[in-house]
């Protein structure tokens, strides 16, 4: 018996997974910065039991969740031939999230990333090994990834990239692989997060995935996310912030687009929602700084810039957008350092 905890961060994608396909498989290559206050922390006490059943107990912020329970549950027997030892011990499992819970943020991401590193690391507790090798790391972001897509992402610092693409070394369907070699500036990237609205999402990604098939523009949003891809990565590499946030912020916009054009529609920004991109746009043209936004799927808007700009952005933020905010809510965020064992 024995207790092991893992805290791992959200992450926002710069290029965007939207489609998927088989076992949680991606249509296109994405990647994404990873954060570092907006995390999960996730403990598992496992205990030895006599029935091969797998079972749990799970407390979200301190209180049972049925519905939580139940979901974890359900993957943990989807994924009893990876971790036989699912069916020797019980697990007592309790998590919390940094952020508040009511804002709209996604919190897949950061859970079941935090829930396949605590996995990963009582497999090798069990066997007796270490556990901060690459192979370690490959495993949690597969697991992570079968829980949820962009879950695969969170368990690297800085910037990870998930799917084949020829120009990312050892890129992988199956798992995400660190971005190495980025130039230093998006070290140094801040996010702000502006909540538009806190309402839960109005389209699950599950059922949002699912949209793609029928898209009517999909196999050119593939082909175009691969040509973003490779844009993308010369500007990691070279630094060059303007291509970087044309770039950004077109990958934002198609994703919303095809959700508005999917089969039902989806319009999932607000009002609030554009004017606020159209005034970072504003505020960027008017003072040649380098400011962009990027949207998860949700009315949401994240805005990135390096720290160097972070007084000025962040002045224009409180000063010119919070009006636009339900109850003036910005979460502060950053470019971060990858889960931590706790
Ligand atoms: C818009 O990872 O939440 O945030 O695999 O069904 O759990 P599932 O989907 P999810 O999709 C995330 C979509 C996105 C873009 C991204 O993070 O790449």
């Amino acid at each position: 018996m024995g207790k092991i905890i893992w805290r791992s961060p959200s992450n926002i994608a710069l290029i965007k997974y939207w489609g998927k396909y088989g076992h949680q498989l991606p249509k296109n290559a994405s990647i994404s910065f990873t954060l570092e206050n907006a995390f999960t922390e996730t403990g598992i006490a496992y205990i030895p039991k006599d029935t091969p059943e797998v079972s749990i107990s799970f407390l979200f912020e301190g209180q049972t969740n049925e519905l939580f329970e139940n979901k974890i549950k359900k993957f943990l027997e989807s994924i009893v031939s990876e971790f036989p030892f699912l069916q020797q011990y019980h697990l007592d499992i309790d998590s919390y999230n940094s952020f508040p819970h009511s804002t709209g943020i996604a919190s897949s991401a950061s859970s079941m990333s935090a829930l396949a590193l605590c996995l990963c690391s009582i497999e090798r507790h069990l066997e007796g090994k270490g556990e901060a090798d690459a192979d370690f790391f490959a495993k949690a972001s597969r697991i992570a990834r079968m829980g949820s897509g962009s879950a695969s992402r969170s368990v690297y610092p800085t910037l990870a990239a998930w799917g084949s693409h020829p120009s990312i070394p050892q890129s992988s369907q199956e798992y995400a692989v660190s971005f190495e070699h980025a130039h230093p500036v998006f070290a140094t990237f801040k996010d702000a997060i502006l909540i538009v609205s806190k309402n839960e999402k109005e389209v699950s990604s599950r059922v949002g995935h699912a949209l793609m098939e029928e898209n009517p523009f999909a196999e050119v949003r593939f082909r175009q996310a691969a040509t973003n891809m490779d844009t993308l990565i010369s500007t990691l590499h070279n630094g060059d912030l303007n291509t970087f946030g044309s770039i950004v912020e077109k990958e934002a916009l198609t994703l919303h687009a095809l959700m508005m054009t999917s089969e039902p529609s989806f319009i999932l920004m607000k009002p609030a929602t554009l004017n606020i991109i159209e005034a970072i746009r504003g505020f960027r043209n008017e003072h040649q700084i380098p400011v962009f936004f990027t949207l998860d799927a949700g009315p949401n808007v994240h805005i990135l810039y390096p720290e160097a700009v972070a007084e000025k952005v962040e002045n224009f933020i409180e000063e010119k957008l919070l009006k636009h905010c339900e109850k003036g809510q910005w979460i502060s965020d950053r470019v971060g350092s990858g889960p931590k064992r706790v």
